[in-house]
Parts: C-alpha cells; structure tokens; sequence
C-alpha cells in the first residue's frame, strides 16, 4: 500500500517549503517569490526560484523544479519514501507504519542494518584473538583506542564464513548479504565473506548509517584496498568519508585528502574537517556537497606525481563551485598521515604550520605553467606571461590579484602596470563570457528544442506555449480550473505531454478534489515534475485569470484548425487552399 494521499498532503502543508530550502539555501525575496543560488548545479548568478505561494521550486539555469518533496530526494539523495519520512521527522508526524516495508526503501533498510551488524562484528573481532595481528597493526600506525573506537575501525577474520554465519544467525538471508556486498556467492551459491583477513574502516553518511567498507590488508597483496562496489545504498561519487564528523568542525574550510587512513591521522591529531573521496577521483556530485559545507577547501594530496595530477584535476572540478582553494604540498614525499607520524608530537603542530602557509590554486596553477616555459627566451616569456595574466584573472579579489602581478613583474623584470592592465583585461573578458554562458545555458534550457519531456513541443510551438500558460493558470487558480475543464475537451490540447497534465488536473476537478502542483506530485515522475514547476515558473500570475484563460483556449482553437506539416504534404489543393485563407484570417 503506497502512503496515504492525505497523509502527503498533511505533510506538506505542515512543511513549509521556503522554510525547507532555505536550510540549504540562502534565499532573497524577488517579487512574490524566493530567489537564490541553485544547489543542484553551479552558477554564479542566482536562477533558482522558490514559490511559497505554490510550494514549488524551480531552477532556470539546470531545469530541475518540483514540489519539497522531489526537493528533498534530490538534495539528499534519498527515494521517495526516505524523503517523506525525513520531512514527517521534520514536522513531527509519523509516516504509517505499514509503508515501511515495501520495495526498495524495505531493502535499503536491510542493507543498512546488515551493514550496521556487520561494523559491530568487525570491531569486536579487533579485540578477539583472531584480531591480535590487526589491533597491532592499527597500533602500530600509531592510532589510540579512542580513535579506533570514534571510527569504528574493525577487523574481517580470514575464514571467509564468519561474517557470513553471524549474519545468518541475525536473520540475513544470503541474498541481502550479496546486495550489502558484504559476501559473494561460490559456484554452488553459498555465499562467503567478501572481506577476508583485512583491516576495516565503515563509512558512515551523514545521516549516521552505515552505507560501506573499505578494508585494507596488512601485507603487500593487491589490491592494497578493497571497497564496498555500487549497492542500493552506496554511491561512491556522492558520498566522502568522514563527513559525518567534519561538517560540524569546518568552520568555513575543509581538507580534502586522498587516503582513509589519511583522514583518521589527521582527525586524531585534531584536524576534524578532514574529508577524503571513497577510493575515487574528485567527483562534481562531491564537489557540490562540499560547498554546502564551507567557503574553502584545503586539497591535501600524496606529494607523488599521481597525487599532483589529482589536484590539478580536483581544482578544475572545484573552482567553478566558486569555493576558495588552497594547495597543501606535504614535504619529503610523504603523504599527510606519515608526515604527522614522522614528527611524533611535533607532527601536528608542523601539519597546522603548513595549512597556514598553504599558497592557493593560482599559486599552484602558476608553478605548473612556469615549469612548461624557459622565460629566458623572449617570445617564451611573452607565451607565459600572457597564460600568467590570463590565471591571475582568476582570481576574483583585485588585491589578491596584485600580489601575483607584483611577483611576477619581479621574476620577469616586467612593468607592473603593463601586467596589471593584462590581467584586468581578461578578468573583464572571463566575467563577460561567463555571464553570458549562464545565460546561454538558461536559454537552451528555455526552448523548446531542448525539452525532453515534452517532445512535440518543437512541433507545435504555439499550441505548446497556449497549452503551458493555461495548465499554469489552472494549478494556481481554482476558480479557472473549475471553469475552464467542463468545457475544454482534452483533444483540444496537441501535445501528448500537456494532454496528461490536462486530463488529470480534469479528473481530479471532476471529483472536488484540491489541484495545486503539491496535489499531483504522486502521477508524475521527477523530470515530469521538474517540467510541471517549470511551467509554474515561467508564467508570473495574469492580472486578469479568466480573460487570460480564454484568451489560450483561443490560441488552442485556433491552432488545432491548423494543419500539421505532415498534413500539408499529403492534403489536396482545396484543403491547401482553406487552409491558407484561415492563415490569412488570423493574421488580420
Ligand atoms: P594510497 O595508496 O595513497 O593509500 O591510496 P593510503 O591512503 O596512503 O593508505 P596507507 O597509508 O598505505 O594505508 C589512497 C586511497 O585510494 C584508495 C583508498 O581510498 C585509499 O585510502 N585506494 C587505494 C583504493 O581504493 N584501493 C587501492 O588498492 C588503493
Ligand atoms: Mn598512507
């Protein structure tokens, strides 16, 4: 049984979705809406609008809209289920009991609890015999009990049964353990531990819940780790460890680092806002959780040459989110946890030394480009010079700027003002082409040719348009809805899309019921939602709603007297000949 329809409704009127948005958003009164920084994609000015009013949100610049709900599953990446749960949590209500059960959201909650069973069982294998080795080895790297504890850190024997028959004995079936991926399946289908003989480290969302493993063995075996693969509940590329416990100690700044063990080291020698990706590059999804978070990232990775490409490629993916970047290089070619380890208690005091001495990504950008050029060649330096100016421009804070141009008119014996000039010049040329990519982006996203939702659209463009305003009259206006579907058949609508919205905004007039956009969230899928709001968007309230009603129905008369082009092509030539007198009519 699908959650009651008047359960929904009660929880979102009790949710309101300004209120809701705006813990994630910074949101400014724009007429008689919400305006502010899309969450869901990167942009500089704000295209993304919420309507209290309606209950809908909608982003100009990615296209994606609905009602708090589809707010919610995407900005938490939930389902639909664990977004309504969230919100009930929120305003106080219980979802139904019987609904929990069900589906996917059912096995999700297996998978979680599985999970949960297996951590306890690691940890305590840590301190049973079978874990001496593994508890030395932890030791060894120099990690205290209250570390190990505060991360769960566990131990998976190499019998590779034990997990499996503890899970057994809680109540797991076989084939929830293969979908936690916390066993595999032997050709006669029994199922064994996936992690044999390796030290474990959970990783925990931020909701608390246990959503994978990564365990690393303590001899030289390949691979060095073995992580949790894509489960129901486990997403490499959205989640990062450690977060749970940093995004309440940043304060504004993150430290981003490559290794696991990387971000317990630093955690334990007080460094808290340490996070690191899940044996995976930098991924946007992250990058865009991250800026929920804090205002600058710190990226902290291996000096070697794998982890400098890392960060050139982690700052390509985090400057367009607009956070403030710093490199931290680790001297000697030591990753962050040997480097705290090597200088015994000095080590966190060194690690703080060079997280204040960290140059930000321009500086890191431009020791890259220096080394591509030998500026003792004129037509050289000219070549790097103008690639310097065009990287300083970059940079958004004008003093900021000055310090570089005041080094690099040093290094190259250059007038200052010469330089100063250059870089101004590209920094007013990159924030015109920006403005405009924005703006192109939000244009392509506006027409038709772009909307996937509804295909035909492009075909009939006229009709399409008539057919968006009057749905989004007739979601905001009772009184319109209620006139306009006694007397407009649904035929009269052209394109498939807006013809299903119609008739379910008509049956569900036709039997009393309420008909806002929150009402028929349930029939549509997110990208019908996300097109709906859109819809609501772009059509501000008409001064004068019923004039404004006829006035599309019209355009719908109108147009469905008109040929489509197919017609044209097979129609004789007194049919063409109608057809064109009508033309002529209504241009008059
Ligand atoms: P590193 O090889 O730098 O290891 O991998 P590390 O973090 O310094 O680990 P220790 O100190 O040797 O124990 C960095 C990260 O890359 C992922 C893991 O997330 C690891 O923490 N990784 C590495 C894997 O997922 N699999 C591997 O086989 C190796
Ligand atoms: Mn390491």
């Amino acid at each position: 049984m699908p959650i009651p329809e008047e359960f929904i409704q009660e929880l979102k009127s009790r949710c309101d979705i300004a209120e809701v948005v705006s813990s994630y958003v910074t949101l400014k009164k724009a007429g008689r809406g919400l305006v502010g920084l899309c969450p869901f994609h990167n942009e500089k000015s704000p295209s993304f609008s919420v309507s209290p009013e309606n209950g809908f949100f909608h982003c100009f610049g990615c296209g994606v809209g609905g009602d708090v709900i589809s707010f919610i599953k995407r900005i938490e990446n939930l389902d639909y289920v664990e977004a309504v749960k969230l919100l009930a949590q929120r305003a106080g209500m219980t979802v139904p009991e019987d609904n929990r059960h069900e589906g996917m959201a059912a096995l999700k909650t297996r998978i979680y609890e599985a999970n949960r069973e297996a951590a306890r069982f690691f940890h305590r294998q840590l301190y049973a015999p079978g874990g001496k080795e593994a508890l030395a080895y932890l030791r060894k790297r120099r990690l205290t009990e209250k570390t190990i504890i505060h991360f769960g850190l566990g131990y998976s024997p190499g019998s590779r049964f034990e997990l499996v028959n503890h899970l057994r004995s809680k109540g797991f079936s076989p084939s929830e353990m293969v979908q936690a991926n916390l066993a595999s399946l032997s050709r006669n289908g029994n199922p064994f531990d996936r992690f044999s003989d390796r030290v474990m480290f959970p990783i925990i969302d931020l909701r608390g819940n246990v959503i994978g493993f990564g365990g690393r063995i303590m001899s030289d075996i390949k691979p060095k780790y073995l992580n949790t693969a894509e489960t129901p509940v486990f997403n490499k590329s959205r989640n990062l460890f450690a977060l749970q416990f940093a995004k309440n100690k940043a304060k504004g700044r993150l430290i981003l680092v490559e290794g696991y063990m990387d971000v317990i080291a630093l955690h334990q020698a007080g460094f808290e806002n340490t996070v690191a990706t899940l044996g995976t590059a930098l991924t946007q999804e992250q990058a865009t959780i991250i800026k929920r978070y804090c205002d600058e990232v710190v990226l902290c990775y291996d000096a070697d040459e794998a982890g400098q490409k890392a960060t050139a490629r982690a700052i390509d993916i985090l400057r367009p989110t607009g956070l403030k970047l710093k490199i931290l290089t680790v001297p000697d070619g030591k990753d962050p946890d040997e480097f705290i380890k090597a200088h015994g208690d000095q080590g966190p005091a060194r690690f703080r030394r060079l997280l204040e001495n960290s140059g930000n990504d321009v500086e890191f950008r431009l020791r890259k480009l220096r080394s591509r050029f030998n500026t003792e060649i004129t037509e050289q330096r000219v070549a790097f010079l103008t690639e310097a100016a065009k990287l300083t421009a970059t940079l958004e804070n004008t003093i900021e700027q000055d310090v570089y141009i005041s080094r690099l008119s040093e290094e190259l014996n250059v007038e200052k003002n010469a330089i100063r000039q250059m870089v101004r010049k590209y920094s007013r040329y990159q924030n015109r082409e920006y403005a405009r990519k924005e703006q192109r982006e939000i244009q392509r996203k506006i027409s038709a040719r772009d909307d996937r939702i509804n295909t035909e659209k492009t075909f009939h463009l006229r009709a399409a348009n008539a057919e968006e305003a009057l749905l989004a009259l007739m979601l905001t206006n009772a009184d319109v809805a209620a006139s306009v579907c006694p007397a407009l058949s649904p035929e009269r609508f052209m394109t498939s899309f807006n013809r299903k919205v119609y008739e379910v905004i008509r049956e569900r007039i036709g039997r009393g019921a309420d008909c806002t956009l929150m009402n028929i969230s349930g029939v549509f899928s997110d990208q019908e939602m996300n097109a709906i709001a859109g819809m609501l968007a772009s059509h501000p309230r008409e001064p004068d709603p019923p004039a404004a009603a006829r006035e599309y129905i019209q355009v719908l008369e109108d147009e469905s007297q008109m040929l489509t082009p197919e017609q044209i092509v097979a129609a004789d030539d007194q049919t063409l000949m109608e057809q064109l007198q009508k033309m002529k009519e209504k241009k008059k």
